[in-house]
């Protein structure tokens, strides 16, 4: 049985930066508020008519994975595309990465599975490769929050956290023995579906039902924080746990864990947990938000970029995010 391993990695960011104190001007928030409870210093938010949504941005940073794996847009087998933020209703956006990058009317698969959306979807390609069937997986997470974000008072304490941005990764197939992806935990508890949801529109209450009731405003994002807050921690630390067990590993062979970049107060708080040196683990949420399907690929490239993964590290990875889902992915470099 093959493998597979990361051979290229990209990301994409908008260039327009959005401090805490841009925010204030928009709603009754401070600098001072959202670092304390989550790290955020600035996000970048796409600036209207840039042209970048989330397919563009995807596309954007999947060209610099493909050239960065030494490849070309024919090589690639099949797309998987995350986003909770796709440009549109339907189809979904790894069509659109296919078209945008002129590539070969290879097969393109949609993952709807938010924070955890690119474990799930680096757990489809890895699966794929394994089995024999693709030898390139170009693997996408992209959203493009701020245009659906409740920008005012009402709105604050889901809006100061989210970011815009792309990650990609090609993974391809391995043939050296104990390097590359060692395995993937997927987990979902949809008892806790709506606690951090955006529920309309949708066929159970479509556009002319939404606008008959100005009160009803569930096409913003909803978070119950404390309960994510709370399950969240939990289930990083049962996915980190899960993973090392099933390859005979414990916390003392991680060089490097790239959480989720939901909360720095979340990363944290597992850090403690595992006793990780802060060489250790990966935050760049001060300066991009949360970026749910894109921030682990963005993290993950950025510390690369930055010499923090070498050759042979254990790199860890976990997340949890809205359905509830959660999981995790154990490679070695
Ligand atoms: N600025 C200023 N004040 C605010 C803001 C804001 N942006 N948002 C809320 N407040 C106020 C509230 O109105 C409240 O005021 P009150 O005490 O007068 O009523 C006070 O701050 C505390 O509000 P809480 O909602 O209780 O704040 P909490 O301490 O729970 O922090 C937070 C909110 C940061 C969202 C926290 O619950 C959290 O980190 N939850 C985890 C969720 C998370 O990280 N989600 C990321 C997305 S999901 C994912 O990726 C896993």
């Amino acid at each position: 049985m093959y493998s597979s391993k990361i051979t290229g990695m990209g990301f994409y960011v908008p260039d327009n930066v959005v401090t805490n104190d841009d925010l204030s001007k928009m709603m009754d928030t401070n600098d001072e508020w959202i670092q304390e409870r989550t790290g955020i210093k600035e996000r970048r938010w796409i600036k209207e008519g840039s042209g970048d949504t989330a397919a563009v941005m995807g596309a954007k940073a999947a060209k610099i994975a493909i050239e960065r794996a030494g490849l070309i847009k024919d090589d690639i087998d099949f797309i998987v595309f995350a986003s909770l933020s796709p440009d549109y209703y339907f189809p979904g956006g790894g069509v659109q990465i296919q078209d945008l990058l002129e590539m070969p009317t290879v097969g393109a698969l949609d993952v709807r599975n938010q924070c955890t959306g690119f474990v799930y979807s680096m757990s489809v390609a890895d699966q794929f490769i394994k089995t024999g069937m693709y030898k390139n997986v170009l693997v996408i997470g992209a959203e493009f929050h701020s245009k659906g974000l409740d920008k005012t008072t009402r709105g604050r304490t889901v809006a100061v956290l989210f970011g815009d941005g792309a990650g990609a990764v090609v993974l391809s197939r391995n043939e050296e023995a104990g390097k590359g992806v060692l395995s993937t935990h997927l987990h979902s508890q949809g008892k806790f579906a709506k606690e951090l949801s955006v529920l309309t529109p949708s066929i159970q209450k479509w556009v002319p039902a939404l606008m008959e009731d100005p009160d009803d405003l569930s096409y913003y994002p909803y978070m119950n924080g404390q309960l994510v807050f709370k399950h969240a921690v939990v289930r990083f630390s049962e996915a980190i746990e899960e993973g090392l067990t099933a390859n005979n590993l414990t916390k003392e062979d991680i060089d490097m864990f790239i959480p989720h970049q939901a909360n720095l107060r979340i990363s944290q708080f597992v850090q403690r947990r595992f006793k990780l040196s802060d060489d250790q683990v990966y935050n760049n949420i001060m300066y991009y938000g949360n970026t749910t399907a894109a921030s682990i690929p963005i993290a993950l490239c950025e510390a690369w970029e930055k010499g923090k993964i070498k050759e042979g590290d254990l790199v860890v990875i976990a997340a949890f995010g809205s359905g509830f889902t959660w999981g995790s992915i154990v490679m070695r470099w």
